[in-house]
């Protein structure tokens, strides 16, 4: 098995981008009911990517209504640029700077909501990123999140690890540290959001798929890209990248349902308010 290179983020969502954004629409779509947008809305969308959930956000508020979004990634946001032409919107207004920095973009005490799909995790100071969204928010405010549930009920990033932990030693996890799951504990998230001046309102759960293929193999490739295990996996011997493969497949085959295989895992979804 030859070593693969690691693509970048944009490649990666080039390619897999249409089927991730189909299989998640349902989050975002529940993000968005939650923050109960209304034409004419101004709305805040930390971590946009490639514009979940800030597209969707843009046609709900309409042409009245306005939406920013900020990722520091360009060539991300510049997707979400490319969907909101296709969908004639005119108003969603997209900067590459970090949520942490977001005064420089965001007036004060302007937005109705907040919105952040699967960004916070990522981020170097969430509670700094927090804070800004909080100067933003209007008082009383809604910021709806998704943070991905226990490492255990979200198999997509688990499954492919624990197999290959089989053929060699994974980086330590650090629960301070952007990945993942850094907010899988609902006290962490009370913590961090408590300390922004946000109250946590609601949560609720919601099993998502992120990934469908029709072979094992297919679901191999894209972990290796869109999870960036090709790092990891690079310094196997060919036999035991085939072996990690052949595993990947047995273990997803059972998941398959209406022909195709799909895998996901458990995210909350978080309604907390701006306090004033
Ligand atoms: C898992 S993606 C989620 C993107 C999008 N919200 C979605 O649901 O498809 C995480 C995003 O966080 C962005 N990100 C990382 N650090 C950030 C920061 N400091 N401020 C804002 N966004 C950040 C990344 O560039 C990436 O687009």
């Amino acid at each position: 098995m030859p070593s693969h290179r690691l693509l970048t983020a944009e490649e990666v969502w080039r390619k897999y981008d249409a089927v991730e954004s189909r299989l998640t629409a349902p989050v975002s779509e529940r993000m968005l009911d939650l923050a109960s947008l209304t034409p004419g809305m101004r709305v805040l969308d930390l971590a946009t990517g490639r514009g979940e959930p800030a597209v969707r956000a843009a046609e709900r508020v309409g042409p009245t209504g306005h939406v920013l979004g900020v990722d520091p990634s360009d060539g991300l946001l510049q997707m979400a640029r490319e969907k909101a032409a296709r969908a004639g919107l005119s108003n969603l207004e997209l900067h590459a700077v970090d949520a942490e920095a977001l005064d420089r973009v965001a007036p004060a005490a302007h937005f109705d909501a907040a919105t952040s799909r699967w960004g916070l995790m990522s981020m170097t100071s969430p509670v700094a990123a927090l804070e800004s969204a909080h100067r933003a928010l209007k008082p009383d405010a809604i910021l709806v999140a998704a943070l991905w549930a226990e490492p255990d009920r979200v198999p997509y990033y688990t499954l492919p690890r624990r197999l290959l932990a089989r053929y060699r030693p994974l980086p330590p996890f650090d629960p301070e540290a952007p990945g993942t799951f850094r907010y899988a504990d609902p006290q962490r998230i009370a913590r961090d959001f408590g300390r922004a001046g946000f109250t946590i309102e609601h949560t609720e759960e919601s099993d998502v798929p992120v990934i469908e293929a029709d072979t094992g193999a297919e679901l191999a490739a894209w972990v290796r890209e869109a999870l960036w295990l090709t790092l990891l996996l690079n310094d196997l011997s060919d036999d035991d990248q085939q072996r990690w493969e052949d595993d990947l497949t047995r273990a997803v085959e059972p998941l398959r349902s209406d022909g195709r295989i799909r895998l996901g895992g458990v995210t909350r979804i978080v309604v907390a308010r701006a306090r004033r």
